[in-house]
């Protein structure tokens, strides 16, 4: 009998390179952009699908998972995985792949980006330009916070927290941190940092503090009013983790009150919607999730996660995939 040719479903458009290497294995559809972000569209379309290649925005459920026949892998296109509901996968046999690695360094860069647009006022200061204000060359306009020998706090020490305290360093900056473990003494002496095993003493004292860990229970609302009126007033927030981390409303209201001095926000808590208060909050930038968006990482992420896939229709063992979770 003929074998069959096996089918993957990729979510939204990507990048060609990927896609080129899923079709010489398998029949490839592509969504439209958003077209997968309703679970609906998901469950009626992935029935007899092999794989998954989805977003972080994909919500690929237990309800999809059990709607799908033949599925074998699900990859998401991100490191972090809190859209896959990977128990029910586990109990229906079903294997889920991540991308970490490719995306740290473009993660670390734009991690100290948006701490310097903020304390900077890179954003502020533009549209005052561009609105004609700029009328020469000011003693007084645009202050900033300087970096150098403030203290960066770490929420997350994982590979995204390490890149970016790398950087943070050369900007003279200490770094202290909070992980679930304590990270090895090599990497703590490599980045001179202290671990601070409770959050609360983190957000005490530190002059930035940085959320890059994972969305769990654990870490849901982490961030939350209680946290903020530990921080110091001068204080900033970097979030490029996952929005729900943060309490989005409690955050507007440390913007507005000046309980905290300023926000770089790359995640929201119910994307894409951006809480209105925060819309309108002072001293924050706010992007739409493009931590890892460079043509070079972007395209090493369909990679990883296409050739995942590859490696699973093709029954390779588990031992030499290495990004399955
Ligand atoms: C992006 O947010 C990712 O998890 O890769």
């Amino acid at each position: 009998m003929a074998q069959q040719i096996p089918k993957v479903l990729v979510t939204e458009p990507i990048p060609e390179k990927s896609l080129a290497y899923l079709r010489e294995h398998a029949v490839v559809k592509v969504g439209a952009k958003g077209e997968f972000q309703n679970e609906t569209n998901l469950i009626n379309t992935i029935t007899d699908y092999d794989a998954l290649l989805c977003m972080l925005s994909t919500p690929v459920t237990k309800k999809v998972l059990e709607a799908a026949q033949n599925l074998k892998i699900v990859a998401n296109f991100a490191v972090g995985y809190n859209n896959i509901d990977v128990e029910s996968a586990k109990t229906l046999g079903i294997k889920v792949a991540n991308t970490p690695d490719v995306l740290t360094e473009a993660c670390g860069d734009f991690a100290m980006g948006l701490l310097m647009a903020v304390t900077r006022k890179f954003n502020e200061a533009e549209r005052y330009l561009r609105e004609g204000k700029f009328t020469g060359w000011e003693p007084m306009g645009f202050l900033g916070m300087e970096l150098r020998g403030k203290t960066l706090g770490i929420v997350g020490m994982g590979r995204i927290g390490q890149a970016f305290a790398h950087r943070a360093r050369t900007f003279g900056m200490n770094i202290a941190y909070h992980n679930r473990s304590k990270v090895s003494s090599e990497i703590e002496h490599s980045l001179n940092a202290t671990y601070i095993s409770s959050i609360e003493e983190l957000a005490k004292n530190s002059d930035v503090l940085s959320l890059n860990c994972p969305l769990t229970n654990e870490t849901h609302h982490l961030v939350d009013e209680k946290l903020f009126k530990l921080m110091p007033s001068h204080s900033i927030l970097i979030n490029i983790s996952r929005g729900p981390v943060v309490d989005e409303s409690a955050l507007a209201d440390a913007l507005h009150g000046k309980t905290i001095a300023g926000a770089g926000i790359d995640v929201f808590e119910n994307e894409p919607k951006v809480h209105p208060d925060l819309l309108k909050a002072p001293n924050c930038v706010l992007l739409p999730h493009i931590a890892s968006a460079t043509f070079e990482t972007r395209e090493a992420i369909g990679m990883l996660a296409s050739k995942a896939i590859v490696s699973v229709l093709k029954g390779k063992h588990d031992s030499n995939i290495p990004n399955l979770i």
